[in-house]
């Protein structure tokens, strides 16, 4: 997997035309295409499950990076590599198990991020660093799109950094929450290697375009 990577989230897409959206990143420079599940209780919002990931699975060409937002995600991981995740992404603060979650989901053959909220700190992943393929920093409290980007971040990629090097680890850096033109470029500086756009990319008059631009 390569550096400075685009993940557009499905969740600011129009799921009347969700194909037509599909269609856009396959045809764009976007290198993942994000998908946010949540459940009511882990966070106050409800996005989508299984139907609409099988929209995904039929229509994706890019590599499809799931964001579980569920209380309980090793019921589901499985699930959702059948249907077509490549990467699977559960939170630190829904896991009682982390451990045997990651391999859980590596054993089926899907790529593992663990997601840290905005007020959790990154010395809690000190003993997962080695087993992880990504860790997601959520930029703002997960839940809804279109939310203001929380500055502290950048000192948690930088302890992200530091935790990877003396751990020889090689996991990836994904941000995830109001990323958008004007902070992309200073967050992959920082280190981030994939950055999640929603709003960003839907409400802008040039989706492609946009995509295109967060990545200079
Ligand atoms: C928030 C989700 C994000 C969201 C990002 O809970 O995890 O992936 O779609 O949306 P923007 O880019 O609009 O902040
Ligand atoms: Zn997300």
């Amino acid at each position: 997997m390569k550096n400075k990577l685009i993940a557009p989230s499905l969740l600011s897409a129009d799921f009347g035309n969700l194909h037509r959206d599909i269609e856009m990143l396959n045809n764009s420079q976007a290198d993942w295409i994000h998908v946010d599940v949540m459940d009511g209780r882990f966070v106050p919002n409800i996005s989508f499950g299984f139907p609409v990931m099988k929209t995904v699975q039929q229509h994706a060409k890019k590599f499809v990076d799931v964001h579980l937002m569920i209380v309980e995600p090793e019921k589901y991981v499985e699930e959702f590599i059948e249907y077509g995740a490549d990467l699977v992404s559960v939170h630190l603060e829904a896991c009682t198990h982390l451990h045997r979650t990651i391999h859980q989901i590596q054993d089926k053959g899907a790529k593992a991020g663990v997601v840290l909220n905005p007020a959790t700190p990154v010395l809690m992943l000190e003993d997962i660093i080695a087993d992880v393929d990504l860790v997601l920093l959520m930029s703002v409290n997960p839940g809804f799109g279109g939310q203001k980007f929380i500055q502290n971040t950048y000192k948690k990629i930088s302890e992200t950094k530091d935790l990877i090097l003396s751990n020889n680890s090689t996991a990836l850096i994904q941000i995830d929450g109001g990323v958008n033109l004007d902070n992309a470029s200073k967050l992959f500086e920082a280190g981030a290697d994939v950055l999640v756009a929603g709003n960003a990319v839907f409400s802008s008059q040039d989706p492609e375009r946009t995509i295109e631009l967060l990545k200079f």
